[in-house]
């Protein structure tokens, strides 16, 4: 059996995604397993790595796309006691999980239900985590709490709309105006980025809550003392992403950024990492880096990606998946991705028939995951 994976061996746009086949399967060594995969990323986060933006990772080419995974076990290398051929897993790996199959080290695995369908349980690996961690280990909400969540209509903003109302948080979200049903149908109030006077609007709700206890900020497109004067006393800024300050550098329809968008994201992200390092004051911004937090804080990853998947069986929270695609449509996604089309998440399944195909929305009858659910 042939293995297939996403991969560039150029930095750029989505035509740079090639699927390749690789004549061998990888095999386990010792301590490590082989995983046949599910489901993978197909999120900002990729794209992010396919042009090399991504702040956090040194990257060499050519490498395989992919920044998470579900899968099934199925080769065992030396060693491995704890994990069984067919037990499913699932990891934040960056890099690597746009393939069919990939070898990684069974201790950084967490066990994923069996009945659970990998479709929408992968979204909880990187977009729920983060929304979760976000809230509950950097901004430690409450039930109660007023939270703004700014970029709500993206893959972590909705994650976190859908975490806030499972746990009894009042939540204004901002996104487009087109998102507006999609916000609301979440529980939370709505401001548009890109209607009349929102930051006026932002900043009456704001006062009538006495100032967010916390605010997720995945979008990046105020300045930081806008943001933080809408702060209760001993609230939280959560900044994790920049999907604003992408949009910015590439609206004028350039495919790749000038030095400037460059130099103005590299200027940014280090202020927030250095105002994040500074303790006491009580209106706080914290940096918030997913692997970096796993890194520092092992068990508590796996004890929050089990929360989540608890959460998911028990249904109280619902990702909410646009489109599933296969290998072979990976382009037309992260075109998708780039052009601000998605609404929540895309995800790569694994498990169409042949790998790839055609691409395959998941409430159609055609998708067998659909039958499942
Ligand atoms: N730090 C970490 O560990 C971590 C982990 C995961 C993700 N991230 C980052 O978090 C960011 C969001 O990720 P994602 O996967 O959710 O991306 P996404 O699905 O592309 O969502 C982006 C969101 O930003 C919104 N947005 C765009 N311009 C905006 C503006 N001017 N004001 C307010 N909102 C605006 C979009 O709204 P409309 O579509 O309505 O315009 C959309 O809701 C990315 O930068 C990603 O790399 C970081």
């Amino acid at each position: 059996m042939p293995l297939r994976r996403l991969e560039i061996s150029q930095f750029g746009g989505p035509e740079m995604i090639r699927l390749v086949e690789d004549a061998a399967l990888p095999q386990p060594g010792p301590g490590e397993v082989r995983i046949q995969v599910e489901a993978s990323s197909l999120v900002f986060t990729d794209m992010l790595i396919r042009r090399n933006l991504y702040p956090v990772l040194k990257l060499s080419l050519p490498l395989t796309l992919g920044y998470d995974f579900v899968g099934r076990i199925d080769a065992l290398g030396a060693g491995v006691t704890h994990w069984h051929i067919g037990d499913r897993v699932a990891d934040l790996i960056q890099l690597g999980g746009n393939a069919t199959h990939l070898v990684r080290p069974a201790d950084r695995l967490v066990a994923v239900p069996q009945g659970l369908d990998a479709t929408r349980a992968e979204p909880l690996i990187l977009s729920y985590m983060t929304a979760y961690q976000a809230l509950f280990r950097e901004a430690d909400a409450k039930p109660g709490d007023s939270v703004l969540i700014c970029g709500a209509s993206g893959a972590v903003g909705m994650a976190a709309l859908d975490l806030c109302r499972a746990f009894g948080l009042r939540v204004v979200g901002v996104a487009s105006a087109r998102r507006e049903p999609v916000v609301t149908s979440l529980g939370a109030a709505f401001v548009a980025y890109d209607g009349p006077d929102a930051a006026g609007k932002l900043d009456r709700l704001s006062q009538e809550v006495g100032g967010f206890k916390v605010i997720v900020d995945a979008a990046r497109a105020e300045s930081l003392a806008a943001a933080m004067a809408r702060l209760a006393p001993q609230g939280r800024l959560v900044a994790l992403g920049f999907s604003a300050a992408f949009r910015n550098a590439y609206k004028a329809g350039d495919d790749s950024p000038g030095v400037f968008a460059r130099l103005r994201f590299a200027l940014d992200f280090l202020r927030i990492k250095w105002l994040s390092s500074r303790p006491g004051s009580s209106r706080r911004v914290v940096f918030y880096d997913i692997s970096g937090r796993r890194q520092r804080h092992p068990k508590e990853f796996a004890d929050d990606l089990v929360t989540l998947f608890t959460l998911l069986e028990g249904e109280r929270i619902t990702p909410r998946v646009q489109r599933a695609f296969g290998l072979t449509d990976a382009v037309e996604a992260h075109r998708l991705i780039e052009s601000g089309q998605v609404e929540g998440r895309l995800v790569l399944d694994l498990m169409l028939p042949t790998g790839g195909g055609s691409s395959c929305d998941v409430r159609d009858e055609s998708n067998p995951r659909n039958k499942d659910s």
